[in-house]
C-alpha cells in the first residue's frame, strides 16, 4: 500500500487572501495561479499494518513535532475517507525554498494528497483531489493542475464546490517567472495568521472583496487571449492591493523588506525602458517577476545587479500532479 507523487508549487496571479471557514479552508475569494516547473515536492506514502504511529521524514530527516502534526492530522481526513486506521510512513523531498514566501505547503499537500489517496486505492477525480488538497493548505488545491489554474471559491458550506480547474495547459502559453530571493530569514507571520488578522480587523478588506471579481475576470480574459500586458497589469495591481489590506490590520504588519522595494523599483525602471515586465509578491519578502521569454535574459541580468538580490531562479509554466 505505497504510492509516490510529485507536485509542483504554484504562484498566485490573483491572490487568495482570507478564509470564510477556517476548518474546511474555504476562501473568501477566488484566485488564479500558474503552476511552476522548478519548485516541487515528491512524497511517498506507505500504509503499514505493524506501525504504532505515523512517521514523517522531510528531506531525509525526522520532522519536527509541529510539522508532523499538520501532516498526521491531514492523513486523518484521508483515513476517514477510506475507512482505514492504518498508520503510515511519509517520506518527502521538498525542492522549494521554504517559509520565505514560496508556497512549499502548496506542492507539499498536493503531493501528499495524491500519494496517500493512491496508496489507499481511493479513486478520486481531479476535482475531488483538489478539494482534498485544499484541506491541507488552500493554495494546494491549485497544484493538482498544470499551467494556468483558477480556484473557484464555491458557495456550499461543505466545500465540495471550492475546487480548482485548469484555464490553460502549461504548453499553450510560455511566459517566464523569475523568482527573486532577497531574504533567507524565516518569515514572522504565517499566511494563515496574516489572512485571519486581515479579515478580522482591516477596514481595507472590504475594498479587496469589492474589486476581486473584476480582477479575476481581467486575468481570465488575459490568459485565454494570451495578452501578456493585460495580465501583468492586473497581477501587479492585485498583489499591491493584497499587501495594502495588511497595513490596515490591527496590529498592522507587512512582509516586505528593503530588497523587496528594490526589486519593485527595478521592475518599474525596466518597464520605463519599454520591456513588458511585472511583479507579484506573496506572504514573504521575495518577489516573482513576470516577463516574456524573449526578455528573460535582460530582466535576469538587471535583477542580479541589485545589491540585495541573492539569487534569481527562472521558471516557466509546469505540469500538474504526476505519479512516480
Ligand atoms: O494556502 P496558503 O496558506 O499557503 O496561503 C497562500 C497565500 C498567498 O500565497 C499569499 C496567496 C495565494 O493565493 O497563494
Amino acid at each position: 500500500m505505497k504510492a509516490t507523487a510529485k507536485a509542483n508549487t504554484n504562484i498566485a496571479l490573483i491572490k487568495y487572501w482570507g478564509k470564510r471557514d477556517e476548518k474546511l479552508f474555504l476562501p473568501m475569494n477566488g484566485s488564479i495561479s500558474i503552476t511552476l516547473d522548478r519548485f516541487y515536492t515528491i512524497t511517498a506514502v506507505e500504509f503499514k499494518r505493524d506501525l504504532q504511529k505515523d512517521v514523517f521524514l522531510l528531506n531525509n530527516q525526522l520532522s519536527s513535532e509541529a510539522e508532523g502534526q499538520k501532516v498526521f492530522r491531514f492523513l486523518d481526513i484521508i483515513r476517514e475517507l477510506s475507512g482505514t486506521d492504518l498508520n503510515a510512513v511519509i517520506t518527502s523531498e521538498n525542492r522549494v525554498p521554504t517559509a520565505a514566501g514560496f508556497a512549499s505547503s502548496a506542492s507539499g499537500f498536493a503531493a501528499l494528497s495524491a500519494a496517500a489517496a493512491k496508496a489507499l486505492n481511493l479513486e478520486l477525480s481531479e476535482k475531488e483531489l483538489s478539494a482534498l488538497a485544499r484541506r491541507g493548505s488552500g493554495s494546494a488545491c491549485r497544484s493538482i493542475y498544470g499551467g494556468y489554474v483558477e480556484w473557484q471559491k464555491g458557495e456550499r458550506a461543505d466545500g465540495k464546490d471550492s475546487v480548482a480547474h485548469q484555464l490553460l495547459p502549461e504548453d499553450r502559453w510560455n511566459i517566464s517567472i523569475l523568482s527573486v530571493m532577497v531574504a533567507s530569514k524565516q518569515k514572522k507571520i504565517s499566511s494563515r495568521e496574516g489572512m485571519k488578522r486581515t479579515v478580522e480587523t482591516s477596514p481595507f478588506y472590504t475594498g479587496w472583496l469589492q474589486t476581486i471579481d473584476t480582477d479575476l475576470q481581467k486575468a481570465r480574459e488575459a490568459i485565454i487571449s494570451k495578452d501578456f500586458e493585460k495580465l501583468g497589469r492586473v497581477v501587479e495591481a492585485n498583489a499591491l492591493k493584497m499587501h495594502a489590506t495588511m497595513l490596515g490590520a490591527t496590529p498592522p504588519f507587512f512582509y516586505w523588506q528593503s530588497g523587496t522595494m528594490e526589486v519593485m523599483e527595478q521592475v518599474q525602471n525596466l518597464r520605463e525602458d519599454g520591456i513588458p515586465v511585472y511583479f507579484t509578491i506573496d506572504a514573504g519578502a521575495n518577489v516573482k517577476v513576470l516577463c516574456l521569454p524573449e526578455d528573460e535574459q535582460k530582466v535576469y541580468e538587471a535583477l542580479l545587479t541589485l545589491p540585495s538580490v541573492k539569487e534569481v531562479i527562472t521558471c516557466h509554466p509546469g505540469a500538474g500532479i504526476t505519479y512516480l
